[in-house]
């Protein structure tokens, strides 16, 4: 795959290996985005069917992006709310407890922190081994010991948010499916720029905010929902998500019964006029690349950060553990981090710091140029 920075409008002089935090916009959701504002200029443009109709195409393409049927799959404003619809639809028996690993996203924590506590049941939080080389394995095989008959739930990211290491999802999935546990994953940091499959991990729900590596606007998501919450209960109660929600002449019938698959978990208003066409169009580019080239892509790219850190004999995780498109860098404890970072800033070099780790987090549209650039002032610090 060649590099694809025509296709975004990043300034030449900025070094931008911050998708982790957030992703510029295509060129072509950019005008997505405007038109969607241009169209309510004019509501007689906007019909009836647009309420729902493009809604189920871009449940469509999200769907294949991460191998799920779309009737699965609902729009949510974020993390936390796809995160809260699914965890109070979570079955729990007395006595069981709830996992998750160190460190996870305040949304992911958070939520489970409330499960646990309106059960009454313990919140058990995985540390990772102290070790960095073997860390993921070693993790990975920390959290599936400590899942059990009694354990409720597992809710954890696809990777680690802050390490970007790759856990062993399906390994974790199996074990979930075997002992009756709900794996609820957070694929806000990961889904777009990996390979997804809710299948063959078997996850129960998959939640992600689109603003990262979905390429999407901000306040707004895509969440899979399997049919083991066909029946659960949702956060809201709005008209769109009912049987005949699409029927205006019934509106005041005011149906109960909502629409099949996930649909009750639609976020109220979710046929966003400016958000949807952007999320389409990013969705599009995405699955044309294909997620598997664009961490080919960002593998590549990282090769000679990779090898400096060997030559330095700096400790990393295998290369296969780390993803590519978020790579934690474990910055040596003789570093003055926030001088680096400050010393980054000054060159126009953005990425982020979390903890001891810095997350270099490339795309398509970063070349050679920027990781020399990157290269250039680690080689000043260590
Ligand atoms: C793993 C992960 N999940 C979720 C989010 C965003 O959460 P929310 O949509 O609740 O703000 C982030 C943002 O950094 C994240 O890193």
């Amino acid at each position: 795959m060649q590099n694809q920075k025509q296709l975004f409008d990043l300034p030449d002089e900025i070094h931008y290996l911050n998708g982790a935090y957030m992703s510029p916009n295509l060129k072509a959701v950019e005008q997505a985005g405007i038109d969607g504002v241009k169209r309510k200029t004019n509501p007689t443009s906007i019909k009836e069917n647009d309420f729902f109709e493009p809604a189920e195409e871009v449940k469509n393409l999200f769907g294949e992006l991460i191998n799920a049927s779309a009737q699965q799959i609902a729009f949510i404003p974020s993390a936390s709310y796809g995160l809260m619809n699914a965890i109070r639809n979570v079955a729990v028996k007395n006595g069981q407890h709830a996992i998750t690993v160190n460190e996870e996203f305040p949304s992911d924590h958070l939520t489970l922190r409330k499960f646990c506590k309106e059960h009454n049941a313990d919140l058990k939080v995985i540390k990772p081994p102290r070790i960095i080389k073997g860390r993921t394995q070693a993790w990975t095989e920390k959290i599936i010991s400590s899942i059990n008959e009694e354990t409720a739930v597992v809710v954890m990211s696809s990777i680690h948010w802050m390490e970007g290491l790759k856990f062993d999802l399906q390994a974790i999935g199996e074990k979930c499916r075997a002992t009756n546990t709900y794996f609820i994953v957070d694929g806000t940091q990961s889904v777009g720029a990996l390979p997804m499959d809710v299948e063959k991990f078997k996850i129960d729900a998959l939640i992600c905010a689109s603003y990262k590596w979905l390429l999407g606007p901000y306040s707004t998501g895509l969440a899979y929902y399997s049919e083991k919450f066909n029946e659960g209960e949702p956060i809201e109660y709005s008209w769109m998500t009912r049987k005949d929600g699409h029927d205006f002449s019934k509106l005041t019938a005011y149906p109960e019964d909502f629409a099949g698959g996930a649909m009750r978990y639609n976020v109220g208003e979710f046929s966003n006029f400016i958000a949807l066409p952007m999320i389409k169009s990013a969705l599009e580019q995405i699955l044309k690349w294909g997620p598997h080239n664009i961490q080919t892509y960002c593998f590549d790219l990282l090769r000679p950060l990779r090898s400096y850190l060997e030559e330095k004999n700096i400790e990393k995780d295998d290369d296969e553990f780390v993803s590519a498109h978020l790579y934690g860098l474990f910055v040596p404890e003789n570093v003055n981090l926030s001088n680096l970072m400050d010393d980054l800033k000054a060159h126009d070099i953005h990425l982020s710091a979390r903890g001891n780790v810095i997350r270099i987090s490339p795309h398509v549209y970063n070349d050679s140029q920027n990781i020399n650039a990157l290269l250039e002032i680690l080689a000043e610090h260590f």
